[in-house]
């Protein structure tokens, strides 16, 4: 991979490139290959998706928000080159603890590597990527900050403390995740929810108790409530669509409106057009690890 890599720089710079990050600088800013399964840089032009791809890149991650660049357009490009697209639209003066797992899932799953990420100028790139050196490959601080400086995080000392304050309270603590699902929470907050009716719409357990792939227990007719066991089998059916801490979960997407932030098709329906309604809050709450207390 990574001598494929090389070249696809070359190409991508259209120069006969000395070394990566020279000819990098022509075509995408900040370019490096990091390892044989990631490599970072800046904004790239369209272009450049069809290059990253020949050259064995599977999938693109942007952490730019949407108002920073023609998102459409971008992920148009890069699907047309056949890569997988993700956005985790990070804001620059306030990254969140949640986009970081999020970033750890999408950079864990082996199927989108090896990926390319990048952001304006890799410097939300150099202070994420200095996580994952941290929390997965086990660098030290002073290691992964050296390498970070040269994805790109410079001139940042917010982002670097961001990261600093991530990395601690993971390896701080030996209590594993930083969010975990609570089962009283999901019985007493988040079961009601599927039971309960929203103009327009069926309920999601009218659907979801057969033939769909999130199967929830039937409903005993006339009752609204699931039993102790049925409802600590709903739990286990639910969870498998969360990612404890990730507001990317499918749970929170899948039946939110695109407009805001869901996915772009739910064959349910879409419950929720905004993400300050109660019901989706409530569910938002349980995947970010609320308990009842
Ligand atoms: C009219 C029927 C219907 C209703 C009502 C409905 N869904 Fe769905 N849902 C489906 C079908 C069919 C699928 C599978 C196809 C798809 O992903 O769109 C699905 C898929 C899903 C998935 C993804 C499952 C997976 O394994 O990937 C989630 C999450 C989900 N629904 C949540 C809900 C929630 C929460 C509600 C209520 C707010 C709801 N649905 C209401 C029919 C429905």
């Amino acid at each position: 991979m990574k001598r494929i890599l090389l070249s696809m720089v070359a190409v991508v710079g259209g120069l006969s490139a000395p070394t990566a990050e020279q000819s990098a600088s022509g075509s995408i800013r900040n370019f490096l290959q990091v390892n044989t399964d990631f490599c970072t840089g800046g904004q790239p032009r369209p272009e450049a998706f069809a290059a990253l791809k020949s050259n064995g890149v599977r999938s693109v991650l942007n952490l730019r928000t949407p108002g920073e660049y023609r998102e459409p357009d971008e992920r148009a490009a890069a699907e047309q080159a056949g890569l997988k697209y993700f956005n985790l639209p990070v804001v620059y003066t306030d990254p969140r603890d949640e986009q970081v797992t999020e970033f750890l899932r999408l950079s864990d799953d082996p199927a989108n590597r090896p990926m390319f990420i990048h952001c304006t100028a890799a410097i939300r790139v150099g202070a994420f990527w200095l996580i994952r050196r941290v929390v997965r490959d086990g660098w030290t601080w002073d290691a992964a900050i050296a390498e970070a400086r040269k994805v790109g995080l410079v001139n940042a000392p917010h982002l670097e403390e961001f990261a600093k304050r991530y990395v601690g309270a993971q390896t701080g603590s030996s209590s594993g995740p930083s969010a975990s699902l609570d089962y009283q929470f999901f019985k007493t907050r988040v079961q009601p929810i599927f039971v309960a009716r929203r103009p327009g719409h069926a309920r999601c357990v009218a659907c979801h108790a057969a033939g769909t792939p999130l199967r929830l227990q039937p409903l005993a007719p006339g009752s609204t409530t699931w039993s102790e066991e049925d409802s600590r089998r709903n739990f286990e059916a639910v969870r498998r669509l969360v990612v404890p801490g990730s507001v990317k979960s499918r749970l929170l997407v899948h039946p939110l409106a695109e407009e805001a932030g869901g996915d772009f098709y739910h064959n349910g329906g879409k419950h929720w057009s905004a993400q300050d309604d109660p019901e989706w809050q409530t569910l938002k709450a349980w995947v970010l690890g609320q308990t009842t207390k």
